[in-house]
């Protein structure tokens, strides 16, 4: 049986094109005791993947040159050496951008889901990572009220999605803002957010200063850019920006840049210079580890329920990474992007 995986072949200058990475196939070894092969279904394609191919300083390592290309999949085990797993079981897995996946049955990298709770490909989006990364953001960095005025934005996608469907159902104003009519359409609609901004019609700030006469009090920060320029003014005294992402920056990093100083204007920047200052910080959804269980449950129970409404982009073949990767970050995705095999 032959391994597909990707491995990273240079480090890209803007949008990665094909030749940042070699397609390497290879026979499967035997599996030793303890161990497990998973046969991928579904790979996830997430913004800090586009990090991750820069040789920077961050909160996680570096893709080394030659190395395998970051990344989660979900997948069934279709050989077992383990007594805590069976074949038919069905993981996820965060060992990188391959076909079939050698476990130990140990790792912290691989957990069961459960597919009678949610579709297993959502366990890479809204009942996963991104999922989690929406609920602990909101909640525990932005410290979520009922009374506040949310505004989020890449607003339809995995984690905005749920940012903006968790605030409503805690019974806040809601706004979303998305780039193009399709996506605010979703975000009213099927979402049923109160307002849903479209910042590529050219009349962001006032669309905004409309949809939150009182101001605001969350903003959660998921692209950088002309977004946060629109929404500093009104941020409310006492107000709150969890710093999920800067997607519209991602691209700016470069293999000859010594740090962060070099990039263009960050969150950090435009909100840093408000007076007064709204809380703001950059979080990582592994601070939140200990606690990922009770965020699966809750999100996959309003999964259930309807209460989270979710679009998906799915990519047929395991070679359509890069194109997967190029979607996400020049917003062609609509919802979670996966790949399917
Ligand atoms: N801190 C953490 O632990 C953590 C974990 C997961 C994700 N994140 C961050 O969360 C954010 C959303 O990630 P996701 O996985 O949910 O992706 P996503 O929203 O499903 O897809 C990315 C979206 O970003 C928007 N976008 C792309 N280029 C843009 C640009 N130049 N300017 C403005 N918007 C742009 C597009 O939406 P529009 O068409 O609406 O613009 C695109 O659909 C990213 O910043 C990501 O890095 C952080």
């Amino acid at each position: 049986m032959i391994n597909k995986k990707f491995t990273l072949a240079k480090r890209p200058i803007g949008m990665p094109e094909d030749d940042c990475w070699d397609l390497v196939e290879s026979e499967i070894p035997d599996l030793l005791e303890n161990q497990i092969l998973i046969e991928v279904i579904y790979l996830s394609v997430d913004p800090y993947m586009r990090g991750r191919m820069n040789d920077m300083k961050s909160y996680a390592e570096p893709v080394k040159i030659g190395g395998i290309m970051v990344g989660e999949s979900v997948g069934k085990v279709i050989q077992s050496r383990s007594e805590k797993y069976n074949i038919g079981d069905i993981v996820t897995a965060h060992l990188g951008w391959q076909t079939h996946i050698i476990a130990d049955d140990d790792s912290l990298f691989v957990r069961r889901v459960f597919p009678d709770l949610a579709p297993i490909q959502a366990y890479l989006g809204v009942a996963g990572m991104p999922g989690r990364t929406a609920y602990f953001g909101l909640l525990d960095v932005g410290k979520l009220k009922s009374e506040d005025t949310v505004v989020v934005s890449a607003a339809s996608g995995a984690v905005g999605s749920v940012v903006g469907q968790i605030a409503k159902l805690k019974g806040c104003k809601t706004i979303g803002i998305a780039g193009g009519p399709e996506k605010c359409s979703f975000i009213k609609d099927e979402m049923e957010l109160d307002h849903a901004i479209d910042y590529k019609s050219g009349n962001l700030p006032e669309d905004l200063a409309k949809a939150c006469p009182n101001g605001i009090d969350i903003y959660f920060e998921n692209v950088g850019g002309e977004v946060s320029n629109a929404v500093a003014p009104l941020m409310n005294q006492g107000g709150r920006v969890p710093i999920c992402g800067y997607i519209s920056a991602y691209n700016s990093f470069n293999p000859d840049m010594d740090s962060r100083d070099d990039l263009p204007e960050t969150p950090f920047d435009v909100f840093g210079a408000l007076d007064p200052v709204p809380e703001h910080r950059f979080f990582v959804v592994t601070e939140f580890m200990n606690e990922w269980d009770k965020a699966t449950k809750e999100l996959t129970e309003w999964i259930r329920k309807g209460d989270i409404k979710y679009k998906e982009s799915v990519l047929e073949g395991f070679e359509k990474m890069p194109e997967g990767l190029r979607n996400v970050l020049s917003g062609k995705n609509f919802g979670k992007q996966l790949i399917k095999i």
